[in-house]
């Protein structure tokens, strides 16, 4: 009896040695420890063990039981530990291998441009507003005393959307009567907005039929020249840099009284003479002037009162001079070596 307990014991030890999968393992246990295993067969014997051996073979089946229960359960954990071991292994990350690079997206170089000119100005507390770019006739030239038939209207050849009604806005301006209106003659504004607009202008070089500018408007009391000089000064001081000179020159716009052209001193060569200011030594970056009394009139603000300033800037103008760019169609292709371009002096 006592052999024949032994001989499963061994039997056992040589079948779980050589075991590699958990499938294999589970089919050993059943062998033994099942409904009609082994050593489950053996318990059923102690019926036919005579009371004086009963205690000894009892114990000894439960030890057998105890080493099987015990081997199974250890040969279970290798088998675990082993697949982990292979799966972390396959798994395993070469931090030395090159990584995948993922190229990063940048803004347009115009969009920049116009960021950096909305951060100087609301440094000055001014707003940054929006504006149809369908437009009426009547916001984008008559409240802009610019009357059917005026000359002004020659130099921005429009495109109509509706009769002679509705237009693509030739310029921003009309968002300063816009907002004049809104505010009601009552309170002071301090507004720029940035926008697109539209031309049937050649595309050329420097011209493309859409474009955009900056519109800056302020109204308030005891508002002077002077104050635009400051203003222009300061906005021209933090694009270009502090050493840049700023000075005016006489103009027209129906809109504004006195007109003028704002000139940077050039940035480039610092008044000696290159061919980005054409050898004057200066280059104009925006039309600007005080509000006309008749516009402040017609938008509901009494000129003995109010008085304010306006300017607008071309943006594709700034970012050429700035970045050096000749081709204005440059802002609006679509090729990346173009674009990364722009980044690269930017970083300069
Ligand atoms: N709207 C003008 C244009 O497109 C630019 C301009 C000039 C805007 C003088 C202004 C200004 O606000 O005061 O040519």
């Amino acid at each position: 009896m006592k052999e024949k307990v032994n001989e499963i014991k061994r039997q056992f030890d040589k079948d779980v040695l050589g075991v590699t999968d958990a499938k294999t393992l589970n089919d050993i246990r059943v062998k033994y420890l099942g409904k009609q295993g082994m050593v489950t067969e053996l318990s059923k014997m102690m019926k036919e063990v005579s009371s004086a051996q009963k205690k000894e073979f009892g114990m000894l089946v439960n030890e057998v039981r105890c080493h099987v229960t015990n081997a199974l359960e250890e040969k279970k954990e290798a088998l675990e530990k082993e697949a982990l071991d292979k799966e972390l292994a396959s798994e395993k990350i070469d931090i030395t291998l090159p990584a995948t690079k993922i190229p990063q997206g940048s803004a347009n170089i115009l969009e920049r441009m116009i960021e950096e000119i909305e951060q100087v100005c609301m440094s000055m507390g001014y707003d940054v507003v929006d504006g149809p770019e369908i437009e009426e006739d009547h916001y984008n030239f008559e409240l802009l005393n610019i009357p059917k038939n005026h000359p002004a209207r020659d130099a921005q050849d429009t495109f109509y959307v509706e009769g002679d009604r509705l237009l693509l806005r030739s310029q921003t301006s009309p968002v300063q009567a816009r907002v004049m209106l809104a505010n009601k003659g009552e309170k002071p504004i301090r507004m720029i907005c940035p926008g697109k607009t539209y031309r049937r202008d050649d595309d050329d070089a420097t011209h493309s039929h859409q474009f955009m500018q900056i519109e800056g408007l302020l109204v308030d009391k005891d508002i002077s020249l002077s104050d635009l000089k400051g203003t222009f000064d300061v906005i021209a001081k933090k694009l270009f840099g502090d050493d840049i000179k700023t000075r005016f020159r006489p103009s027209y716009y129906p809109f504004t009284e006195p007109s003028v052209e704002t000139d940077i001193s050039c940035f480039n060569c610092h008044g000696k003479g290159c061919n980005i200011c054409k050898n004057t030594g200066w280059i104009t970056v925006s039309g600007a002037g005080m509000v006309n009394p008749k516009v402040l009139e017609d938008c509901g603000y009494d000129p003995k009162v109010w008085s304010g300033f306006a300017f607008g800037f071309g943006a594709e103008r700034l970012a050429m001079l700035k970045y050096g760019i000749n081709d204005i169609r440059t802002f609006y292709n679509t090729d990346l070596r173009e674009l990364k371009n722009f980044d690269r002096k930017e970083g300069e």
